[in-house]
Parts: structure tokens; sequence; C-alpha cells
């Protein structure tokens, strides 16, 4: 016999609390259209956010704090590839073009708003694509909603358009630097649209290369600090894999500045 609850045994009206993959920090369970999970450290930031999205779509719902003091967002139907590269289709053009007029739509939201203080906008400082949902379409999933808001935080534009720069890219030995190029190329052109010259793009590289030194030392930084968390993603080799992107980076970056006509 197995020693799992079996789910009749459930008080009626009472939904299920099911775990969903592809977090390595906060535990995350779906109850019903709800999830909760281990509230950000800063949670009145993030909640004041979430509030400022609501009429967005951008993000969950903010639904309050429950009585363990998770953060209870509405959970958000669609697909999330938690897996690495799991599908081409969600890392092709039309996604990345779609992703990156989400990203605009983020900032442009922000920009100005209390929440931004004195920086040009607000980030959400950890997009990839365990934190986005994607909706099937005609055309492939397409993104259309950010999960994970723990890391938001004042900032500028380039710094999210870095960030997701090299998180829907392939960095690394076997890597094609000019494929790198163009992805970012194609990034940076569909967030601007007409507003040519908002993203600095000569700091794109460099913006990119501090992101992913400050990934592997913060993951090695917080094992150190035995935070379980951290201590889960060193044991699955993320700061070796971490560091080699960084390594293959720098070393392609003149590469990928010329085909970015930067060099
Ligand atoms: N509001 C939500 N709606 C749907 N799925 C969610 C929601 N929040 C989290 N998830 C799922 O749970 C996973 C982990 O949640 P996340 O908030 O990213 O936590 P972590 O900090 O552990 O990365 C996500 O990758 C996603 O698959
Ligand atoms: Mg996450």
């Amino acid at each position: 016999m197995s020693d799992r609850p079996d789910p009749a045994d459930r008080p009626a009206g009472v939904d299920a609390a099911e775990p969903l993959p592809g977090g390595f920090i906060a535990e995350v369970l779906r109850v019903g259209d709800s999830v909760r999970r281990t509230a950000p450290a800063d949670d009145d930031f993030v909640a004041a956010l979430l509030a400022h999205l609501a009429r967005t779509d951008l993000a969950p719902r903010h639904l309050g704090t429950d009585e363990h003091g998770r953060q209870v967002l509405s959970y958000v139907e669609g697909r999330v590839p938690w897996r690495d590269r799991e599908d081409p289709a969600y890392f092709a053009d039309p996604a990345l073009v779609a992703l990156a007029g989400l990203i605009r739509r983020l900032h442009d939201a922000c920009a100005g708003s209390p929440l931004a203080g004195t920086a040009e906008t607000v980030c959400h400082g950890d997009l990839s694509p365990k934190n986005t949902v994607y909706r099937d379409t005609p055309g492939g999933p397409l993104p259309i909603v950010f999960l994970d808001w723990d890391r938001a935080g004042p900032g500028r534009r380039i710094e999210d358009v870095a960030f997701a720069g090299w998180h829907w890219a392939e960095l690394g030995d076997g890597a094609d630097p000019a494929e790198l190029a163009r992805r970012c190329a194609l990034l940076c052109d569909a967030y601007e649209g007409r507003a040519e010259g908002l993203l600095p793009r000569a700091e794109l590289l460099g913006v990119m290369l501090d992101q992913i030194e400050g990934t592997w030392r913060g993951i090695s930084a917080g094992a150190d600090r035995d935070e379980p968390g951290m201590r889960r993603l060193r044991a699955a080799g993320a700061v070796e894999t971490v560091r080699g992107w960084h390594d293959w980076l720098r070393r392609h970056r003149p590469t990928v500045e010329a085909a970015l006509d930067l060099a």
C-alpha cells in the first residue's frame, strides 16, 4: 500500500496541492486556480508591482498571502519550457519578436512610475524561458506572461534585454557567435520598433558579460552560505556551465560585436 494520501480523503471543496516543475528556488504549488510559493524577499515591492501590472496581463495576479506566509498568485494557463531546449519552437524568431514586445510593454508600463523611482524603469531581473508562460498560436508557441518576479527592481531597459538575449540563446562550445549576434539584433530591433536608439546597444555585450559572471558567482556564494536553492544549482553543475558561457562569450565578444555592427 502506498503512504501517499488518497486525494479522495480531501474534504469536499478543497483543491489538491500539485507541485509545479521549473523552479530551483521557491517551493511552488498549484492549488486550484492559484499558485502558492515562497514569498519574495521584498514581498511588498513585488505585490505593488504586480498590482501596477494587473491591467497589462504581463504577470500573474497577486492574490495575497496565505496562512503560511506564502505568496498567492493566479495560475496562468499555458506552457512553460522549463526543460532545457525542450522544443526549438519556443526559441524561434516569432517567439523572440513576441518576447521583445512583452519586455517593451513591461518597461513602458513602469517607466516614470513611483516603482521605478529615479531609474529608467522597473526590470524583471530574471527573464528566462523557465519564467515565461507560452500560449499556442497557429504560428507556434508565443510568450504571453512572465512569472517569478522575485528579482524585480528599478533598472535600465538594456538590463532585461541583455538578460533575455543570453537566456534565449545558445552559448558555449559548439554555439555560433554569429547566431547569437543575429538573435540579439532581432531582439533589440523588435524591442525598439520605431524608437530607434532606445537601447544603448554598444553596452549590450558588457552588460551580458557582467550578468553571466554575476550569475555563476552568485550561485557559488549562495551555495557556500548553504542556501538550499543555490546548493541544488551548484550540485547540478550550474557554476561550471555558466562559467563556461562567460569564457566563451569573452572569447567571441569581438565576433559578436562586429556582427552587431558595434565593433
Ligand atoms: N502563476 C503561475 N502560473 C503557472 N505556472 C506557474 C506560476 N508560477 C509558477 N509556475 C510554475 O512553477 C515554476 C517555478 O515557479 P517560479 O515562480 O519560477 O519559482 P522559482 O523561484 O523556484 O524559479 C515555473 O517555472 C512554472 O512552471
Ligand atoms: Mg523561476
